[in-house]
């Protein structure tokens, strides 16, 4: 592909959520998985504004990376007239999209420091575009790293199996998945029995996407309810559940997925492993705890209904966080492309983040 934003090297490595073409991104309609493999070409950041919102791309970093292109692209259509403000305008737009994964604001800071230094359209236009494909990169080049470093911690001598929540792969990141990438790295050393994928109610992360993407490499997988994690728990087969993460503060607590604090209670009370898998862009050293994150409220109709079919009485009030905060002393391992922080807590984030 011409333009590709990934390396040769890395071109082969399946499933991507984005393609990158200088001019307009395209993006997987992950709404429509895994019926339907849609692409979306858009062209300016207001659509990649509206795409993260309406959650055609999602997963922290995917919306980090995406809303990278959105900056590029709005210097790449910019009026030429007053092309400062036009950017400044497509950052602030991209920054008002989703509140939780703090990737997002962190990809835009990124673009925002390139954009101060640039004295033309043009060379914003080049430079910006150029700023995206590194995030894009580095945040694939996060995930083989981390796959590394928990497999250290991990170190199975026999296969394992292992539960998930949501979906933390290719389709959430750069390319290879956060978790989801740990997971495919002990099937790829042959150190892997099962992994067991919450189905995550209510957008089904897990059914939708983290069973098509296991299946479609081959990694065996079993979906189930996510009522059904305690009793997979006390099976006593899976060693250790394995999440992704949407910010990380200073203190180790971690927002992720709704259901994950209820699995972490989980894996403690069954002695399981708790590791979560996040590259350093999902650290937010600024928020001193979980309690400062904010929290994405969505749509009651995300649990009232499936596709337009009913699943609860009409106009029903709903509770429909779609994130919760896992407090970092349930928490075994927290596994990044810089290291690893074990018994998460200040100190230990301080070691490694600053
Ligand atoms: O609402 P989503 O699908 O964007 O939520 C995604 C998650 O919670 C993921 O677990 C998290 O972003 C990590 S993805 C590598």
């Amino acid at each position: 592909m011409a333009n590709s934003p990934l390396p040769p090297s890395s071109r082969a490595i399946g499933t991507v959520a984005m393609r990158w073409h200088g001019a307009s991104l395209e993006l997987l309609d992950q709404r429509l998985l895994p019926m339907e493999e849609h692409w979306i070409t858009v062209e300016g950041a207001s659509g990649v504004s509206q795409c993260i919102r309406d959650m055609v791309v999602r997963g922290a970093p995917a919306i980090g990376i995406s809303a990278a292109y959105g900056v590029a692209l709005a210097a790449r259509h910019a009026g030429g007239g007053d092309w400062k403000a036009e950017i400044k305008q497509a950052i602030r737009e991209l920054a008002a999209s989703r509140p939780t994964a703090v990737n997002l604001f962190w990809a835009l800071q990124r673009m925002e420091r390139v954009f101060h230094k640039c004295h033309s359209l043009d060379e914003a236009s080049k430079r910006l575009a150029a700023e995206a494909v590194t995030i894009h990169e580095d945040d694939l080049a996060a995930n083989l790293a981390m796959a590394g470093n928990a497999l250290e911690v991990m170190h199975p001598e026999a296969p394992i199996s292992v539960l998930t929540h949501c979906n933390t792969g290719a389709l959430a990141t750069g390319g290879y998945g956060t978790a989801l990438g740990v997971i495919r790295r002990l099937h790829e050393k042959n150190l892997l029995t099962m992994v067991y994928a919450d189905e995550t109610r209510p957008w089904l992360q897990g059914s939708r996407l983290t069973a098509w993407e296991l299946a479609q490499d081959s990694i065996p997988v079993t979906l189930n309810a996510d009522g059904a994690a305690a009793a997979i728990l006390a099976q006593g087969d899976v060693r250790w559940v394995v999440v992704g993460a949407d910010r990380i503060t200073a203190n180790g607590d971690v927002a992720n997925k709704i259901g994950t604090y209820s699995l972490a209670v989980l894996a403690r009370h069954h002695k399981v492993g708790f590791m979560v898998v996040a590259p350093s862009s999902t650290i937010d050293m600024s928020l001193a705890a979980g309690t400062d994150i904010p929290i994405e409220e969505r749509d009651g109709s995300e649990v009232r209904e499936i596709r337009g079919i009913p699943l609860a009485p009409e106009g029903i009030k709903v509770f429909n966080p779609v994130f919760d905060v896992t407090p970092a002393s349930l928490i075994d391992a927290i596994v990044t492309e810089k290291g690893v922080v074990h018994n998460p807590n200040i100190t230990g984030m301080r070691d490694l983040f600053g």
